[in-house]
């Protein structure tokens, strides 16, 4: 009787293996129409379906063979990063700030999506610094729940926070909070819902990030990667 033999796959030598494409990860939205241009003249290019609404996938080739691009929310670029999902990524300081991430490292300041995080509050309310230095309690709505904490705690404010995820110009009319902290780019979605800025936490613009072990692990492709940005940024400059 013949045992049948288990289907072996040929095995490669050591260091012939294909290396798997390198995911570059990019915020959807605003930030991805605005870092298009960089992204061709650094040779990176996504299939037009990335740059379309109406695709559904969500991983993209880019003209570079080398490269895939996946496309994800601004919060999770930094995520997909830290974990080594992606190897690379662009985000906002504004997430970077949030999340302190000791994965990333992030080399360039790529000087697109510049915006701020600010703290706004309802047209009708007076801003008196003096009467903020006597609060110890605030309650704050925002998706920066980290940032809010530190930039009020170092006043001596305890902030309560109401953790949104969007619409937060929402919370101050519906009673949730007395404040927000959000980003601020034209400010007409303040104006639009009754708000006004009355301090800047940070500017923000967006950055080209790593994660620190893939530096370590794919050291000539990312630095290849970092490079292509830089010569572009430098073309621009
Ligand atoms: C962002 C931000 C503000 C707005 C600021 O919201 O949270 O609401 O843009 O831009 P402006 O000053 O030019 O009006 P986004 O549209 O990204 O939606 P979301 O907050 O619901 O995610
Ligand atoms: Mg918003």
């Amino acid at each position: 009787m013949t045992v049948p033999q288990p289907d072996l796959q040929p095995v490669r030598p050591l260091g012939t293996e294909e290396r798997a494409p390198m995911v570059l990860a990019l915020p959807k939205g605003r930030i991805l129409k605005a870092v298009t241009p960089l992204l061709k003249q650094a040779g990176l290019a996504p299939s037009d379906d990335c740059l379309g609404d109406n695709s559904r996938k969500l991983r993209f080739p880019t003209q570079d063979p080398c490269v895939d691009v996946v496309r994800v929310r601004s919060f999770d670029v930094a995520t997909f990063v830290a974990s080594g999902g992606a190897q690379v990524g662009i985000c906002g300081a504004d997430v970077l700030m949030e999340f302190d991430y000791p994965e990333i490292y992030a080399p360039l300041d790529l000087g697109i999506g510049a915006c701020r995080i600010s703290i706004a509050q309802p047209n009708t309310l007076p801003h008196d610094p003096a009467e903020w230095a006597r609060w110890s309690e605030v309650r704050a709505a925002t998706k920066y729940p980290a940032v809010t904490r530190r930039y009020f705690a170092a006043r001596g404010i305890n902030a309560n926070i109401v953790h949104l995820h969007g619409a937060m110009e929402l919370a101050p009319m519906l009673g949730l909070s007395r404040l927000i902290v959000d980003l601020v780019d034209t400010g007409s979605t303040l104006r639009a819902n009754g708000l006004r800025e009355v301090e800047t936490i940070a500017h923000v613009t967006s950055r080209l990030i790593v994660n620190r072990t893939a530096l370590k692990t794919r050291p000539e492709e990312i630095s290849a990667i970092i490079n292509s940005f830089r010569t572009a940024l430098e073309a621009n400059a």
